[in-house]
């Protein structure tokens, strides 16, 4: 009787307790749709065609953050996704409105995070600093102008988001990173012209914590 006592309050105390949102040691594990959309006038391109400036067009992939909490307010994440297409467009010029060229890119971003609110809280809004190394392939040509290929790219990331748990296994998240992607086109017409991509990183989704 006494034992059966001990384990029932034991029991109580266990689920009085609120549920930790985050522990260190905690994977989160998100996918969802994630948006890349460069800034506008990405490159100058007048020094071979006259008048005309290059605008990287935006695209949507299936994205993939991993997270590894250190603490329960530090985390480390990962940014992966399934590969991005751009169209890159001249404005201005005689191909005004054309495609000039069509690249894909893998853009991985490791981040350091912080979440600030208490780890009981279901939501958790967090910050993050990180770096992101842009690689293109698959460069096309796409107006027969000798657009080359281009360098990859390493950078800062600047984050923000916020999860909500909506129960302890379950996970809703909307996040987005400002990215600091800078290309230069090797080889053909443009060799050596700089193309600022900068892009704003959206992605919205759900996860699990494991
Ligand atoms: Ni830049």
């Amino acid at each position: 009787m006494k034992l059966l006592k001990t384990l029932l309050a034991s029991a109580v105390t266990v689920s009085a307790m609120p549920a930790l949102a985050y522990e260190a040691g905690d994977i989160l594990v998100k996918a969802g749709a994630v948006h890349v959309a460069p800034k506008d006038n990405n490159a100058n391109a007048s020094a071979v065609v006259p008048n005309t400036k290059l605008d990287v067009q935006s695209d949507t992939q299936l994205g993939l953050t991993a997270v590894y909490m250190v603490t329960p307010k530090v985390g480390v994440e990962l940014l992966a996704a399934t590969p991005f297409e751009h169209e890159v467009e001249a404005d201005g010029g005689a191909l005004d409105g054309a495609t000039i060229a069509t690249t894909k890119h893998l853009p991985p971003t490791v981040s350091a995070q912080y979440y600030p609110l208490e780890a009981g809280s279901k939501l958790q809004p967090y910050v993050g600093l990180g770096i992101n190394h842009t690689f293109f392939f698959d460069e096309e040509d796409d107006a027969n102008i000798g657009t080359g290929s281009l360098k990859p790219s390493w950078g800062l990331s600047y984050s923000v988001g916020v999860d909500y748990m909506v129960n302890d296994q379950w996970l809703v998240n909307a996040a987005m990173w400002k990215m600091d992607i800078d290309t230069e086109i090797r080889g053909g017409a443009a060799d050596g012209l700089e193309v600022e991509i900068d892009p704003l990183v959206i992605m919205v989704g759900g996860g699990m914590k494991f």
